[in-house]
């Protein structure tokens, strides 16, 4: 992690323990790390050395159907709608997952043109290496001059863009080079995936490749785009990062280990294809704590429907009353732990998501006397900084997980582009962390105290949606109101002196 101390405004320091020690100095991890430290390379990912079952196979070597009504298209350059033709369920799934969504995102849309801009276009293939890695890569999004303006036109009429990642995008990755920052190779002959059967290889060419059935390999493929160092180094998004150094990662021991898919494509019986067998098969919705927001997007209610169900078991609140401290004040306990997450809580764009506990603590006759993580008129919460709240310092024990990102000169930033450094305060898998309240005993009436905690999540504050809206790259309609999910609640009533 980055140094945080010089920063003005950062995460109010909360404790924490970890239930199970991560497993960061297993033989294996070490092995890595001499890697690491032998070849001088100073990212903190291991390097990859994957290797694809066997040579690529040509279509003619698999006895790929010449007599279908039309040609199929080159390897690499079919829609989703074409695979969907015969794998509609999948097709069903992907098109209301965000990766349908990664160049629809107004969100995404209006950063792309802002970070453009101001970089003279130097941010160039940067996001859309990820966010649409097929168009990228055949060229088809570059940066032009406009007005004295860098612009990227993104043509979401045309599939390869408007689709982001696509059937084709995983199922072409033939090689990953490294976890982070798209970098994998592409076949242009053959796709990829878990068995390269011979019924595959009837209508495309198909080859087994362990990215796709190896338990040890196959979250390389996810790994590959989801860690991303910004070109000024800082690590924006670690998840594939986190989830290689803790318990999950255990191929050696496969009642504990889980790949990416083992949690975000879970396992269902139905067709392969329209009039396919029947047989085990993996979600495509690949549910996390993101959903459209848009008016046109298929599948809305189903997929918010599946994230709250499961953020319901992402994490356990725990709230305990300690009594009166010497000073006078009643002690209120707040706990937080990451259960189920394969990765820190919250993980992926952490400077966008907040993860904050609701916090109100009454007395005998129902008066508030205490409360922290509330709103303000915009829907932000005061986290400290001068600019997201209208109160920035009013809630000084706000019990936030998340990261701050700061420029060049060490000030706070909002977007991606312009982070040189960051603070995070987030929960590893296993972690613990908690903050004590401190509550003027004196304040309360009656003998009792009553402690509603609800924690709460959200994919952006409303202070960035603002401000994209004032600077005229998103329009104030673009997106619906951003969400808060209520990931759990806990209500108790505690004597306040015994
Ligand atoms: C003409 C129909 C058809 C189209 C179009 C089609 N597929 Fe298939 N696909 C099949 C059939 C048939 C199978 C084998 C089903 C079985 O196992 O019985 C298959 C199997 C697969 C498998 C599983 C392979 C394995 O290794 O087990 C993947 C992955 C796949 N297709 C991806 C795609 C992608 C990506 C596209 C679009 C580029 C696509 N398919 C388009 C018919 C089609
Ligand atoms: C043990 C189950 C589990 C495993 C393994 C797992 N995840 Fe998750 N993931 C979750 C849960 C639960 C959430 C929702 C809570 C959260 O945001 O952390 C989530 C959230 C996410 C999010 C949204 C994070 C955010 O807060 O914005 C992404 C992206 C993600 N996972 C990707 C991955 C990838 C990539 C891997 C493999 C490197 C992986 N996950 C492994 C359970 C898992
Ligand atoms: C983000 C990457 C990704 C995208 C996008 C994606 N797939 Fe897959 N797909 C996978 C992975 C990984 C597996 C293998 C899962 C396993 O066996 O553990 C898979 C498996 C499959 C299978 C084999 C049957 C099954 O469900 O296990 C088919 C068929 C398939 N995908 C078709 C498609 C089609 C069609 C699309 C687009 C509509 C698509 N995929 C988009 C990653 C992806
Ligand atoms: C080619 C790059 C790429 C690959 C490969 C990839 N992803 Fe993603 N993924 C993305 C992008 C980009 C987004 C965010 C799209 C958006 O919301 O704008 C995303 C979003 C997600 C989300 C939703 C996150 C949320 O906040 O709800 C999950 C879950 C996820 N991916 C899981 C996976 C898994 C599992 C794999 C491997 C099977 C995988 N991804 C492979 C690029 C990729
Ligand atoms: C290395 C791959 C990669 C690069 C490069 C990348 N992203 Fe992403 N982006 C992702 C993944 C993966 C997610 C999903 C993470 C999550 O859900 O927490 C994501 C999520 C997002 C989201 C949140 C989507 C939503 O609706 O919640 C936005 C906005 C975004 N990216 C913008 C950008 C911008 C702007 C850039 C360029 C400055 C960029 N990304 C570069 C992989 C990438």
């Amino acid at each position: 992690m980055l140094a945080s101390s010089s920063h003005s405004s950062q995460f109010p320091s909360v404790r924490m323990k970890l239930k199970h020690a991560p497993t960061s100095f297993s033989p294996r991890w070490l092995i890595w790390l001499g890697l690491v430290l032998t070849v001088g390379c100073t990212e903190d990912v291991p390097p990859t050395a994957i290797r694809v079952d066997g040579a690529t196979p040509t279509p003619a070597d698999m006895g790929m159907a010449t007599d279908v009504d039309a040609a199929p298209p080159p390897v690499g350059f079919a829609t989703s709608e074409y695979c969907g033709s015969c794998h509609a369920e999948h097709y069903r799934q992907w098109s209301g997952s965000m990766h349908a969504y990664a160049t629809k995102d107004p969100v995404f849309v209006a950063m792309l043109e802002k970070g453009t801009a101001d970089t003279n276009g130097r941010l160039d293939q940067f996001c859309v290496q990820c966010h649409a890695p097929v168009a990228s890569r055949k060229g088809l999004l570059p940066v032009i001059e406009k007005n004295g303006t860098h612009v990227m036109e993104l043509d979401l009429t045309n599939p390869l863009v408007g689709e982001g990642v696509q059937c084709v995008t995983c199922h072409s990755i033939a090689r990953v080079n490294g976890t982070q920052n798209a970098d994998f190779e592409f076949s242009e002959t053959t796709y990829f995936g878990p068995t390269g059967s011979a019924a595959a290889n009837v209508p495309h060419p198909i080859a087994k490749s362990p990215l796709f059935h190896d338990p040890a390999q196959k979250s390389l493929l996810c790994g590959s785009c989801h860690d991303v160092l910004n070109p000024n180094g800082a690590r924006l998004e670690a998840t594939f990062s986190e989830w290689y150094s803790n318990d999950f990662n255990a191929p050696q021991d496969p009642s504990r280990h889980k790949t990416c898919g083992d949690c975000h494509m879970p396992t269902y019986e139905g067709p392969i294809t329209i009039d396919g067998p029947i047989k085990t098969l993996h979600s495509h919705r690949f549910i996390g704590v993101d959903q459209a927001l848009i008016a046109d997007f298929p599948e809305k209610e189903e997929q918010a429907d599946l994230i709250a169900e499961l953020l319901a078991d992402a994490a356990a609140l725990e709230v305990r009353y300690n009594g009166i401290d010497d000073d006078g004040n009643a002690v209120v306990v707040v706990a937080v732990e990451n259960i189920n997450n394969g990765h820190n809580l919250p993980s992926g764009s952490t400077a966008d998501r907040q993860v904050w506990v609701h916090l109100k603590v009454t007395d005998e006759t129902g008066m508030l006397i205490f409360e922290s993580g509330a709103l303000d008129a915009n829907g932000d919460l005061a986290d400290g900084v001068e600019g997201h709240s209208l109160f920035p310092g009013s809630d000084p024990e706000l019990l936030l997980f998340g990261q701050f990102i700061y420029g060049e000169d060490g000030e706070h930033v909002l977007f991606p582009w312009e982070a040189h450094d960051y603070t995070d305060n987030l929960i590893g898998p296993g972690q613990r962390k908690w903050r004590d309240f401190l509550i003027p005993a004196n304040r309360f009436r009656g003998n009792s105290l009553k402690v509603d905690a609800v924690l709460n999540y959200r994919t952006f504050p409303p202070f960035l949606i603002r401000r994209l809206i004032e600077l005229g790259h998103l329009q104030p309609d673009a997106l619906a109101p951003i969400p808060i999910i209520k990931m759990t609640r806990v209500t108790e009533t505690f004597r306040l002196r015994p």
